[in-house]
């Protein structure tokens, strides 16, 4: 049974209706204006919690504004819905689980019942499993074959099986123990195998197979490639369980594989898997930086918890970056947010707020299966900074698009090189300064007259040089990018995520869109290898399928 029996539309609410009227307002409103006017903007519209500073007064807010925003999400039960995320109520409606992430950060002691059951002694007793594997592999204890030590760790999943994982894994590279190196495997594409292998030795290297299903073809397939490769390279079967375990909610396809039970760590349904990194699935991270560190990721995101179900929404870090992208996309037409890390070590952060943010929200139906009547998750993208200032600022500058953009930026760099994160911090301040203030149109003719040009000259150039300005963005400061910090700022986004959901009436925690591509797959591979008869549905698809039969024929 749904867990929210009575559809709230929230496009019919008064909150909705008042944001609308509010919005109208704003038709002259200049951000660059109200910092001129208002000392007090950057007071207001800030906050510091959790180790993470958020500036967000670059936005296109008001007082008045945040109050509505803050109404809305009243309306829409939020409050009711948090205590009912953290309870562990059925809330991922149309697989009947609840989504208790959270319960993975929480310390000994916490009680949470799924089905009557309390989990968190199986939570701690898989920590202590990972503390004890991690033990072994960082004492030079766990051997491969020929007895050597295991110097590296391939991980083979994909989507939240391998974002999460590889994000912190390699944020954190400043912590990582010596001796062990982390890989990543993913892509079903020969050549990313190709290439790693190369890199490796068999008889030193650990393959963690990471699926909640152990029924993911990219992953299954990488896993049959290295136990291919691994015998290919001198392996024995009866070696095997030295160098394959497993992290899976499915016991038995690992047994099947080969892998040995006490080898297979286990997951749960109650795990998303894009909000996965906190289980057994981050055994990579915590093989490559250590046990009490991994622990540290999990205490940071537990304070973001706490901070998210205790902190009155106005004061609330993931829901006010969520009210704020209700606001944009619900009320000026934003259909896509940009992610902006300036920080090396932050550059996967991108990637794993892409498929949770849009694996999550990307849904038009609500949690009884009517329709969505507005606008729900957008497009995420962006790289790391400086990069993109040369590449698709651009756009966030003078495109015809509202982008609405988070810059994420240490103040400390682990390997200063001269004043290179004086500039780095410098680059990321002044792009979100350029985005709010812009350029005016008398700005850009003084500018080129001061230049000598002559007025002809003058009225030719200024309209290409003026920036709209008035673009909003937040930025998220923090000292350096250490474990608790960096799974607060994880905890931010997924609670983030979280809030949109509820407001929009949706389920943040299915993914059956992904199901459609994977179902077709099958039978347009069984025709490609010309296992099946018959032609595929659509003149195009089998145009294509013909264009590579044709190919690898000869
Ligand atoms: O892409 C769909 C998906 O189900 C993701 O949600 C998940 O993280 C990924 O596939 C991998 O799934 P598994 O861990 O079961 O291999």
């Amino acid at each position: 049974m749904s867990h929210f029996p009575s559809p709230f539309d929230v496009t019919r609410s008064p909150g909705w209706q008042a944001l609308a009227g509010h919005r109208e307002q704003f038709a002259g409103f200049s951000m660059r204006e109200t910092f001129a006017e208002d000392p007090q903007r950057f007071a207001e519209f800030s906050l510091n919690d959790c180790g993470l500073f958020l500036d967000y007064s670059k936005n296109l807010i008001t007082r008045q504004t945040r109050e509505l925003l803050v109404e809305l999400a009243q309306e829409a039960g939020l409050q009711q819905a948090i205590a009912s995320l953290f309870a562990g109520a059925p809330i991922n409606a149309s697989e009947g689980r609840p989504a208790l992430h959270t319960a993975l950060r929480r310390p000994i002691g916490d009680q949470v019942l799924v089905d009557g059951v309390d989990v968190m002694p199986e939570v701690h007793r898989v920590l202590q499993q990972m503390s004890e594997l991690v033990g072994r592999l960082h004492g030079g204890l766990w051997r491969g074959y020929s007895e050597k030590t295991i110097t590296d760790v391939v991980n083979i999943g994909i989507g939240g099986s391998f974002l999460g994982p590889q994000l912190v894994s390699e944020a954190l590279l400043p912590f990582a123990q010596r001796g062990v190196r982390c890989h990543y495997l993913a892509n079903i594409d020969g050549s990313s195998f190709h290439e790693l292998a190369a890199k490796l030795r068999a008889e030193t290297t650990l393959f963690i197979i990471s699926s909640k299903t152990f029924g993911t073809l990219e992953t299954l397939k990488n896993a049959q490639a290295a136990r291919s490769w691994y015998l290919a390279q001198g392996g024995t079967e009866a070696e095997l369980h030295r160098h394959f375990i497993a992290v899976s909610s499915n016991v038995p396809a690992a047994v099947a594989f080969g892998i040995r039970e006490e080898n297979v760590l286990p997951m749960w349904d109650w795990v998303g898997g894009r909000y996965s990194l906190w289980s057994a699935i981050g055994l990579p991270i915590a093989m490559s930086i250590g046990m009490s560190n991994f622990k540290e990721l999990l205490s940071g995101a537990y304070r973001m918890d706490e901070h998210f179900q205790s902190a009155p929404f106005e004061r609330n870090m993931p829901v006010l970056l969520a009210l704020l992208g209700i606001w944009y996309g619900n009320f000026w037409g934003a259909q896509s947010h940009a992610i902006l890390p300036y920080d090396h070590y932050l550059r996967n952060i991108t990637k794993h707020l892409q498929q949770l943010d849009m694996e999550s929200n990307g849904k038009a139906v609500r949690q009884d299966g009517s329709p969505v009547h507005c606008a729900t998750g957008p497009v995420i993208w962006g790289g790391v900074g400086c990069n993109g200032q040369h590449a698709y600022h651009q756009l966030l500058h003078q495109g015809t698009a509202l982008i609405p953009a988070d810059f994420i930026v240490p103040v400390s760099s682990y390997n200063p090189v001269a004043d290179h994160q004086q500039w780095l911090f410098a680059n990321c301040l002044s792009q979100s300064q350029a985005l709010m203030r812009g350029k005016t149109l008398a700005e850009a003719e003084a500018e080129l007259r001061a230049r000598g040009l002559d007025e002809d000259e003058v009225q030719r150039l200024a309209p290409h040089k003026v920036i709209p300005g008035n673009r909003p963005s937040n930025t998220l400061v923090m000292e350096r990018v250490s474990p608790r910090r960096l799974g607060a700022l994880v905890a931010l986004y997924e609670h983030k995520v979280f809030v949109q959901s509820v407001i929009w009436g949706i389920n943040a925690f299915d993914q059956w869109g992904v199901e459609l591509g994977k179902e077709l797959g099958k039978s347009v591979y069984s025709r490609l290898v010309g296992s099946a008869a018959g032609t595929a549905e659509d003149g195009s698809t089998q145009g294509l399928i013909d264009f590579f039969r044709g190919r690898h024929r000869g």
